[in-house]
């Protein structure tokens, strides 16, 4: 059962209580009783000593001391707004998820946020941009936890501590405090080449978006749907603004850094404020679910690859609108806490290691973040589905439970015989089969291919894009001051384009390395250009 909202006396208490408080006539403590001063400290004489006896100032003293939580560890900066999500029903043929049914309004709370900086730091600078959905549906809480930008950095989570590392600040000096952390920054991703797709697009006109409103949303990972007949088919989610994709010029986005920092954040709740109601559109890619999990020889599994739309058009489930802020910074934006895990039924993971890493990842750091296990009891990452989960006790319990026998199957409570239910409604994993082979610490022969997908987003640019690209590997890597990361870097920028590779050479004053494979035979068709610029919303 969830928490008690009103006591034996007919009090409210927990969250309603919550909600009533800093309202009335008097001023109180934290355990009701009025204060009469809350100006001056208890002392002995006015120009006396201060005396221990004084709990009122002890009280007040003590809570702000602990305001503070720990930022993220990453996404630190960013901003949120509850909205709600309605499905046009399209994709019941390959899931059974409730709340991708025909016409169903599901309420959800959106977190934007940009991934280096710390919370302070300023909303414009280059870097990727997350785009986290909690969907409270009937079926239990589902969370979209994606990025603006469609691949990551790593393959593997077991390399996320590292690619981090070298992104924050530099351990001796804290500088930058808020972008790619130059030398270090250059340094993993010359070393770890698979980087260069996801890279290129942090140094195109995606790194600096303009608005959230008008950015695209990716899950980035492949997922597995399954639907009533127990049909599985795999998928890329995506999300497309309807007010398309804009960015800003690095110029504007250095000066708004400067002039106003809570640019985004202020962009978003000024818009929500006006009745001018941000959209986007979620679609997804379908792919059959084969043995090898690839398609038209891209690896589903890999996080730095992407499925060009020609190839898999994004198909539109349902429609996204933000319409209401956060009434609470804290108790919504900085509280709500994010899993990939969490998944209901007809939505799977598939075997993506990077995936793997984050249904680890994200339970593990909220817990030291919010203090403990029982975070879910927090009013934004309450379920709006029945809670009965058997688990008691712990830092920060707000519930009251009820009942003598807090396992199942029991005999003294009665109801709920183990695992009631499980045909009807219930999160089954889906019992795919899983490749047998020897234990190793390998990645397949598919991961090693870093470039050829680089060069066709690069190829796909405009002449105006490429120089926007030129320009942001220029001034980032003019900024470090070893000339070994940078020498590195061109030689892997070799290895995407030669014209790329030559003008940023030029730029830094250094000569152009000979690629050190054949360049990747990829030609992108006019319509790739255009990905995400266009779609069927209107
Ligand atoms: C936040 C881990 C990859 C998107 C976080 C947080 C951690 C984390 C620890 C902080 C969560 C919190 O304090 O509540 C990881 C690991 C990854 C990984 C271990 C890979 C191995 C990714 C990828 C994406 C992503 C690939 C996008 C597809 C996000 C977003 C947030 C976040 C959007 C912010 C959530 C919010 O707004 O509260 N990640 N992450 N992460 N991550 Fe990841």
């Amino acid at each position: 059962s969830g928490p008690e909202t009103v006591s034996p006396t007919g009090q409210p208490t927990g969250a309603e209580q919550a909600r009533v408080a800093q309202s009335g006539a008097y001023l109180t403590t934290a355990q009701g009783t009025r204060v009469h001063d809350s100006d001056h400290s208890l002392k002995a004489g006015p120009r006396g000593p201060v005396l221990l006896q004084d709990h009122h100032l002890r009280e007040k003293l003590m809570h702000f001391d602990h305001e503070r939580i720990p930022e993220r560890v990453v996404h630190a900066r960013g901003s949120a707004a509850h909205g709600v999500f309605r499905s046009y029903g399209t994709a019941q043929g390959v899931t059974k998820a409730a709340f991708l049914g025909p016409d169903v309004e599901t309420p959800v709370f959106v977190r934007f946020s940009t991934v280096l900086g710390s919370r302070g730091s300023a909303d414009t600078v280059r870097d990727t941009r997350g785009f986290a959905t909690k969907f409270y549906t009937e079926e239990g809480v589902f969370d979209l936890v994606g990025n603006n930008i469609p691949v990551f950095f790593i393959q593997d989570a077991i390399k996320f501590p590292d690619v981090i590392h070298a992104g924050k600040p530099h351990p001796d000096r804290e500088i930058p405090q808020a972008q790619s952390a130059h030398d270090t920054f250059w340094d993993f991703v010359s070393l770890h080449t698979e980087a260069t797709h996801h890279t290129l697009w942090n140094m195109s006109d995606r790194g600096i978006p303009r608005s959230y409103r008008m950015m695209e949303g990716f899950g980035v990972h492949t997922f597995r749907l399954v639907n009533a007949e127990g049909v599985t088919t795999l998928v890329k989610f995506h999300w497309k603004p309807k007010l398309g994709v804009h960015s800003l010029v690095w110029e504007e986005a250095q000066i708004i850094a400067g002039v106003d920092p809570d640019f985004h954040r202020r962009d978003l709740f000024d818009a929500i404020e006006a009745g001018a109601f941000p959209q986007w559109e979620l679609g997804i890619q379908t792919f059959p679910d084969t043995d090898d999990q690839m398609f038209e020889g891209i690896d589903l599994l890999d996080s730095t690859k992407i499925v060009p739309e020609e190839l898999a058009p994004v198909q539109p489930l349902g429609l996204l609108t933000l319409n209401k802020n956060p009434s609470n910074f804290f108790a919504e934006v900085e509280q709500v806490a994010f899993h990939t895990g969490h998944l209901v039924p007809g939505i799977d993971a598939t075997d993506d290691p990077l995936l793997a890493g984050r249904n680890f990842s994200y339970l593990d750091t909220q817990i030291s973040r919010l203090g403990g296990p029982n975070f879910p009891q927090l009013p934004i990452n309450r379920t709006h589905a029945p809670v009965n989960d058997m688990q008691r006790d712990g830092m920060h319990q707000t519930a009251v439970h009820r009942g003598a026998a807090p396992y199942k199957p029991n005999s003294l409570d009665g109801g709920c015989p183990f695992f009631a239910g499980a045909d009807a409604g219930a999160f089954i994993e889906v019992p795919v089969e899983v490749p047998a082979g020897r234990k190793v610490r390998e990645a397949p022969a598919s991961y090693s291919d870093h470039y050829s997908q680089a060069r066709l987003f690069w190829l796909s640019m405009s002449p105006v894009e490429r120089e926007h690209i030129i320009a942001a590997y220029t001034f980032e890597l003019g900024k470090c001051y070893e000339q070994a990361v940078k020498e590195r870097t061109l030689a892997v920028l070799a290895n995407v384009d030669g014209e790329l590779c030559a003008q940023v050479a030029a730029g830094l004053g250094l000569p152009v390395p000979d690629p050190s494979e054949p360049l990747a035979d990829v030609s992108p068709s006019p319509a790739l250009s255009q990905v995400g610029r266009t779609w069927p919303l209107d």
